[in-house]
């Protein structure tokens, strides 16, 4: 899947230095090119969840706070781009048992998710706590949030609500859902006020080791 793809990519990259076109022309293969790395990252999402989904997996005793710091210092950059203020909020020692990449993968889709749909300027933040249930992990923007009758929806694979123009497969959430069920946990969505987003995903207690 992805070989043809980069063979694409090269062959319109190729064209664009060869152009020198008009600037319509230069404006189409920009599209094009645009397109090209969108469908690359719609294959980069789909191989990553079918690995996933793929036979059993290993389960580690993973410390929250380290896994959330390496998902925002990788994101951190795109939060910089659109002047907003990402923070992490989560003492070490917050513990979950699981498998590691694809919580992960969790995690960063919601971080993406938040970023990318909340205005520049707006802030995110990322926490892990110990509740008398369990551990959980919350993240928070000061975005446009989900209205009620969406909230379900939005879980659906390839499931977008309008979004101003953002980019993307609409799988973020489906495999985040995912992920969640495979670890017990479960995934809410709740309006913060006055404005914004907050998903949870809440962990059972841990058994004892
Ligand atoms: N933090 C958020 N604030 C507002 N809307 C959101 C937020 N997160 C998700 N959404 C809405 O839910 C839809 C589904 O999200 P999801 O992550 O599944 O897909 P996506 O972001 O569109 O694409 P992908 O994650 O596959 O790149 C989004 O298109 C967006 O409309
Ligand atoms: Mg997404």
């Amino acid at each position: 899947l992805r070989t043809p793809l980069a063979a694409i990519k090269t062959q319109a990259q190729a064209l664009r230095r060869r152009l020198a076109g008009d600037a319509a022309t230069r404006d189409s293969l920009a599209n094009l090119l645009a397109s090209i790395d969108r469908a690359g990252q719609l294959v980069d999402k789909l191989l990553a969840f079918s690995r996933m989904q793929k036979g059993r997996r290993e389960t580690a005793s993973i410390d929250l706070s380290v896994m959330l710091s390496d998902v925002v210092s990788g994101l951190a950059a795109d939060a910089v781009a659109r002047d907003q203020e990402l923070s992490l909020d989560a003492a070490p020692g917050v513990l979950v048992r699981g498998d590691r990449d694809a919580l992960e993968i969790l995690v960063r889709n919601l971080v993406e998710n938040a970023i990318r749909y909340t205005e520049r300027s707006g802030a995110v933040t990322v926490s892990a706590h110990e509740t008398d249930a369990g551990a959980e992990i919350v993240v928070e923007d000061t975005g446009p949030g989900i209205p009620d009758a969406e909230k379900e929806r939005v879980l659906r694979r390839f499931y977008r609500l309008g979004n101003n123009g953002e980019i993307g497969s609409g799988l973020g959430l489906a495999i985040v859902k995912w992920v969640a069920d495979r670890h017990g946990a479960t995934l809410s969505l709740a309006d913060v006020q006055p404005r914004g987003l907050r998903c949870t995903v809440a962990f059972p207690p841990r058994p004892a080791d």
